[in-house]
This record gives C-alpha cells, sequence and structure tokens, in this order.
C-alpha cells in the first residue's frame, strides 16, 4: 500500500519536472490542478494559498490554531492570511484562560484573536467549552468540600452562557464538549465531571450552548476517533444527543502519524458519523513524523518528507471524497516551529507535523495537497 503510494508520489514528481512553469494568475490558478505551484520557486511567484484550492463552496474552509502571540509576528501573519480563512485559540478559549477564578472572566487573549479574524474575513471555531484538562479545579469544589452536582451544572451553564454571548455573531462554530468518551472499556471518562454529575453534564453542556447561541454550529470533539471501538461509543453519544437536536457537527481532531490511520478507518467513521445527518470536520490536523513512543528524535530527512507527503496525500483524498459533508480542516499549529508534539507524548523529541517548515516555506507535503 504505501509502495503504491511512494511509486506514485515519484510518477508525480517526475511530471512535476518536465511540466515547465507554473502559472499564477489569479484567473487560472484555482482551477486546474495541472497549473499551481509544484515547487518552491514557483510557490514563491504567486500568492495562492491552501483556501485558494480548497474553496469552502468546493470543499471546505481551511482552518489553523494559533495562540495570540502569533498575529504579533509579520511572517506568521503573512502565512495565515495566505493560507487560511478560519482561526481556532489554541488555548485562550479554554476555560483556565477564560475564567480562571469563578465570575472573573478574562477574553482578552480571545478576543485579540477574534479581531484579528474578523478584520481578515475568516471564520472562527471556538475551542473548548467543556474539557476535563485546563480546567480549574473552583469548578469541583464548595470550600473544602466537593461541590455538589447541581453547583458544578450551575458553574458550567454560566461557563458557557457567558462565553457564546461575548462571542455571539463571532465564533460561527464551537466544539462544546471534547473527549468525553473513554479510551479503555468504559464508556466515559473519569473526570472530575463525570465523577461528580454522571454523563448529565454532556447533555446540559449542549443544551446551555444552544440557548445562548442558536445561530452557532455545535460539535462534540474528540482525538482517535476513527478507532473502531471509540466511534461507536461517539456514535452513541451522537445519537441521543441529536434526539434533542442539540448536536450538528462530529470533530475528528486528527492527531495522526506518518502511518496510520489506515484509510479503510477513515472512511469507515465518516460514514458512521456521516449517517445521523452531522457535519464533519477535522479539527486538530497534524502528522507525526513518529509512529511510535520509543523512536528516537529524528532529523526532517528526506525520507520522512517523502513518507509525510504520502501519508497526507492519502488523508487529503479522503478529505475530498466527503466534500459533502466535511465542512472544515484545521492544522493543530501553522509550521514546524511550534507544536505540541514537540512536548507529547515524548518531552523534547523534535517533530515535524506541518506542511510549512521551521522557516514558513512549504513542504513536499503541501504540493501534494494542493495539485489534485
Ligand atoms: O501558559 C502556561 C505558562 O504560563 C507556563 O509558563 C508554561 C510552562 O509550561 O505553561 C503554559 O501553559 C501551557 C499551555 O499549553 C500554553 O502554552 C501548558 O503547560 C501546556 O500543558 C498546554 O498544552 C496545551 C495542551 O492542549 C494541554 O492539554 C497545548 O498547547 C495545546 O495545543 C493542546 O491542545 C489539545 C486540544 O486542546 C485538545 N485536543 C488535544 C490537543 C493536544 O493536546
Amino acid at each position: 500500500m504505501l509502495r503504491k503510494s511512494k511509486i506514485k508520489l515519484f510518477i508525480f514528481i517526475v511530471l512535476w519536472t518536465f511540466c515547465g512553469d507554473a502559472s499564477c494568475n489569479k484567473d487560472d490558478s484555482t482551477t486546474e490542478g495541472n497549473e499551481r505551484p509544484k515547487n518552491i520557486d514557483e510557490y514563491n511567484q504567486c500568492n495562492e494559498g491552501l483556501k485558494d484550492y480548497y474553496t469552502p463552496d468546493d470543499y471546505f474552509y481551511m482552518g489553523v490554531a494559533i495562540p495570540p502571540s502569533f498575529i504579533n509576528n509579520q511572517e506568521k501573519i503573512n502565512l495565515i492570511k495566505r493560507h487560511f480563512n478560519s482561526l481556532t485559540a489554541d488555548n485562550s478559549m479554554k476555560w483556565s484562560s477564560l475564567q480562571p477564578t469563578e465570575g472573573n472572566f478574562d477574553f482578552t487573549d480571545a478576543d485579540k484573536i477574534v479581531a484579528f479574524a474578523q478584520t481578515n474575513g475568516m471564520k472562527v471555531r471556538g475551542h473548548t467549552l467543556c474539557w476535563h484538562n485546563q480546567v480549574p479545579e473552583w469548578i469541583f469544589k464548595n470550600g473544602e468540600e466537593t461541590a455538589s452536582k447541581e453547583q458544578v451544572l450551575n458553574r458550567l451553564r454560566t461557563h458557557i452562557t457567558t462565553v457564546m454571548t461575548h462571542f455571539k455573531g463571532k465564533v460561527c462554530a464551537w466544539d462544546v464538549v471534547n473527549e468525553v468518551i473513554d479510551d479503555g472499556s468504559s464508556i466515559y471518562r473519569s473526570s472530575q465531571w463525570y465523577n461528580i454529575c454522571g454523563e448529565d453534564y454532556i447533555f446540559e453542556a449542549f443544551r446551555a450552548a444552544r440557548a445562548a447561541d442558536p445561530d452557532a454550529k455545535l460539535f462534540y470533539n474528540d482525538y482517535t476517533a476513527i478507532d473502531p471501538a471509540k466511534r461507536d461509543k461517539i456514535y452513541d453519544l451522537l445519537v441521543k444527543l441529536k434526539a434533542e437536536d442539540l448536536v450538528d457537527g462530529m470533530g475528528l481532531q486528527g492527531h495522526w502519524n506518518i502511518e496510520y490511520p489506515p484509510t479503510s478507518l477513515i472512511i469507515q467513521a465518516f460514514d458512521k458519523y456521516k449517517s445521523l445527518g452531522l457535519e464533519l470536520q477535522i479539527t486538530e490536523l497534524d502528522v507525526s513524523v513518529y509512529t511510535s513512543n520509543s523512536e528516537p528524535e529524528s532529523l526532517y530527512t528526506s525520507d520522512l518528507a517523502l513518507k509525510q507527503a504520502v501519508a497526507y496525500e492519502r488523508f487529503f483524498i479522503a478529505f475530498r471524497n466527503y466534500k459533502n459533508n466535511i465542512t472544515g480542516i484545521t492544522f493543530w499549529g501553522l509550521a514546524d516551529n511550534y507544536s505540541w508534539l514537540d512536548k507529547f507524548p515524548v518531552a523534547g523529541r523534535k517533530n515535524y507535523p506541518f506542511l510549512f517548515d521551521e522557516n514558513y516555506k512549504p513542504q513536499k507535503a503541501y504540493f501534494v495537497v494542493i495539485n489534485f
């Protein structure tokens, strides 16, 4: 399978070499695949980017998750504006950022990202209203005691209502609830939310979100959402949410690697989620160059670049095949100089998960992704 893809990619590269100059005029660059940049020189001669090749009308919004500091840096701004028409705050809209202590909301960082998106005509995906991580301890406390279920649910409703009201009309989709399904044999993750409230907090979160902004698209978001056992548990939850008309979309995070997941699992998951009439979004795409925690750190060799291009090509073929169901693809980072994968799952092991390198130049995978 991998070998076949490699051969295909090789033929591709040879063809590019003999194709002559790519035209980058606005009139013709967004139509025919064979007129798109195929190397760095051609890339430098034009202005088009991912969002121009994957237009929302024909394909999906192309998004990127960023911290607010990125919009102080001209090189990053240029790259963001060239390629993306949707933004997500990587941390600034999480509970611990927005309401670190009870009743004290701080929208400063999140507002910067939203303002930048608005100025540049980009959509914003909100991430995330209810998660077990980056969540302050006070939610679950009543003095020294554990808070009651009603107290926790009230805090959840207040948080969601306040945040979504603040961003009403500016954030078009929200990851309302994030990562609540268990990776093992239980149905739900054993979090403080679950231990105090049972599954009710999930439904209360979606109800509060629906009431706060009926125009926003509401998503459930999770990782390894293509794994069959986890997928089926997520599906069961979505069925219940859908029965109350509380959910509009399924967010598959897409923290994948150069070998995993196989296309079959991606397709089976897309089919299953879309059968509920939900929008699909890939919400946190990055493609690790490592396939296990035990692999030692590597330089970004041409072999890895090729393997990564093959993987990205495979994933984007699947995305394009589901373009009627997928409404957005968001990368969980902009370029290889900043990724959570440098710290996880192996702290300090440099990773290269994106389409752009540490100097914001497109990688081989970029050319494969745009030449279709
Ligand atoms: O802000 C503090 C800073 O004050 C402190 O000095 C520094 C010391 O390490 O930590 C900073 O906080 C870090 C934060 O990112 C902001 O950079 C946290 O330690 C660090 O744990 C946190 O990591 C984030 C991670 O979620 C937390 O689980 C990553 O940036 C973020 O990319 C990652 O995103 C998640 C999605 O929300 C959900 N899906 C999985 C994805 C990857 O884990």
